[in-house]
């Protein structure tokens, strides 16, 4: 059984008191759940959520990281930085970091593999651009993607592993995927990690879908065969939006 996730991608969102407010709400409204529940603050305030959510089976994740162990990278987060906060799970990939801050498929290899020397999980996003979908591309895009940052990686390497499938023109826009549409990408990326690895790799891999995840949409989504829950954007920033997430999976 593989595990189901609901995680929430706060991006730039929330000063460290309504960090603290959200998180005081969300965890006293928080359901029982077989999934695991992961939210991810901005990095400023990663250390308070840590405190926030110590007595709560919550996660933290961080948003992003650099790949060198520590230098001349102003601005930047390192793994042990993010470690040292007992912040053991990151995103990488995510569509914004690639298109609004140059990240490229060989960048992202370089922080994915620090990530698993650090014993870090990885929640590594991915996804077509509207007019790779249009154009019939989108299988094509996305096996590039995954093969281009990920398919160097040794089988235990996988233990570390989350993906997340996020079809750009979903993001944000309200416009979800069909859960039709998340299920046939998510079953191709099961097939394509099935060759390039083996099935038991394949089928162990937790695949989440984001983009435009709501309260409305969430069940029929997460009910597909191959979706392993979502990574939440917007609605992730109201604690009864992401409650209700998390009672649908
Ligand atoms: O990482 C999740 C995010 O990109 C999805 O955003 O607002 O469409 O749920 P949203």
């Amino acid at each position: 059984m593989r595990t189901q996730i609901v995680a929430g991608n706060w991006k730039m969102n929330k000063t460290q008191d309504e960090t603290e407010d959200l998180l005081s709400e969300l965890s006293a409204k928080l359901p029982d759940s077989h999934a695991d529940v992961i939210v991810a603050p901005t990095f400023v305030n990663l250390g308070s959520a840590k405190n926030a959510l110590q007595s709560s089976t919550i996660k933290v994740a961080a948003q992003n990281m650099h790949f060198a162990e520590n230098g001349a990278y102003t601005g930047e987060i390192s793994a042990d930085m993010l470690l040292n906060l007992g912040i053991d799970i990151v995103i990488l990939g995510h569509s914004e970091r690639r298109s609004l801050f140059g990240e490229d498929d060989s960048l992202l290899a370089k922080k994915v593999n620090t990530a698993i020397e650090k014993g870090m999980t990885t929640i590594f996003c991915f996804g077509e651009e509207l007019d790779e979908r249009k154009s019939g591309n989108h299988f094509s895009v996305v096996e590039s993607q995954l093969k281009n940052a990920l398919f160097d990686l040794d089988e235990k390497a996988w233990n570390q592993i989350v993906l997340a499938y996020e079809p750009v023109w979903a993001i944000g826009t309200g416009e979800t995927a069909s859960p039709e549409q998340a299920q046939e990408m998510h079953a191709f990326i099961r097939k394509t990690i099935a060759e390039a690895y083996n099935t038991s790799i394949a089928n162990g891999v937790s695949i989440l879908y984001g983009g435009s995840v709501k309260p409305g949409n969430a069940a029929e989504i997460f009910s597909k065969p191959d979706v392993d829950g979502g990574l939440i954007g917007g609605a992730s920033l109201k604690a009864d939006d992401f409650v209700a997430i998390i009672k649908a999976i």
